[in-house]
């Protein structure tokens, strides 16, 4: 199948332990999206969903703890957003449950999702807690 998450330098936030992050949800994405591409069940397709989310949970809670520790100074509006991208999320699986959605939307929706807001936010955190880190 051609419409997966490409991983590519460009996407690189410049903190290893996000970055490596980042790329394992580009693989749950995928995974998502091979999913939908096979027709498989309804059930494997929100479990895979389901998978991705607690994935997304627990990193966006190691960027806060990372964002506290380090006082970075948007941390109110980064951890806002982060509410939005779960919520997104969220209503995305609600509407998976309800009707099919073809692997283009699908793949549309994920790639705007992470390539657009998961890293427009993350790019000006991830330096700002780079430099803190080699100034300890
Ligand atoms: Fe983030
Ligand atoms: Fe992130």
């Amino acid at each position: 199948m051609s419409q997966t998450i490409d991983w590519s330098d460009e996407y690189l936030v410049g903190l290893e332990e996000i970055d490596v992050q980042h790329k394992r949800m580009a693989e749950l994405i995928n995974n998502i999206l091979k999913i939908s591409y096979k027709h498989r069940p309804k059930e494997e397709l929100l479990e895979s969903m389901d998978m991705f989310l607690r994935y997304v949970k627990w990193h966006f809670g190691c960027e806060e703890i990372l964002m506290k520790a380090y006082d970075f100074p948007d941390y109110t509006e980064h951890r806002d957003e982060h509410v939005v991208l779960i919520n997104d999320l969220i209503n995305k699986k609600h509407e998976m449950d309800k009707k099919i959605l073809s692997v283009n939307d699908l793949y549309s929706f994920f790639f705007g999702w992470f390539g657009g807001h998961a890293f427009s936010a993350d790019k000006d955190m991830a330096p700002f807690i780079s430099i803190r880190i080699s100034n300890l």
